[in-house]
């Protein structure tokens, strides 16, 4: 009897399931978009790093980081990376939104 296997392997896939990402008819404009988007695209692409709360892990504690660097800014580290961070993360609309998000953050 060899069961054990079988629920390891159901709870990897389970596990998976979420990395696609929606992207589609998300139109610009509106002023609060921005703040939905950047959550999920944090929780995605940067929480691995920062932290799930923004309270850090590998990376630095960002609940604050409006109060350190404007939007530009965070832009532009999420451009070029910094230190341990590497460059790209996100980019195009999604660093923008992000960033926005995180200027918010003081
Ligand atoms: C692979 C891990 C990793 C990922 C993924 C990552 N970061 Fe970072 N991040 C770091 C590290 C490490 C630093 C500290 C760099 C340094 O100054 O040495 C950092 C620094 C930063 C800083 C500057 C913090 C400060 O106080 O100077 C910002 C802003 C930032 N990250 C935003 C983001 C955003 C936004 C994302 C997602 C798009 C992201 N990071 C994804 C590891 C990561």
């Amino acid at each position: 009897m060899k069961k054990k296997l079988m629920t390891l392997f159901m709870g990897t896939a389970l596990v998976m399931g979420l990395a696609a990402c929606g992207g589609g008819g998300d139109d610009k404009g509106g002023g609060d978009t921005a703040d939905a988007g950047g959550q999920k695209i944090y929780d995605q692409k940067c929480s691995s790093c920062h932290g799930g709360d923004l309270k850090g892990a590998v990376g630095p504690n960002l609940t604050q980081i409006g109060s350190k660097y404007s939007k530009d800014e965070i832009l532009n580290i999420i451009h070029n990376g910094q230190g341990g961070m590497p460059p790209n993360v996100v980019t195009g609309d999604d660093a923008d939104q992000v960033a926005e998000w995180l200027a918010a953050k003081k």
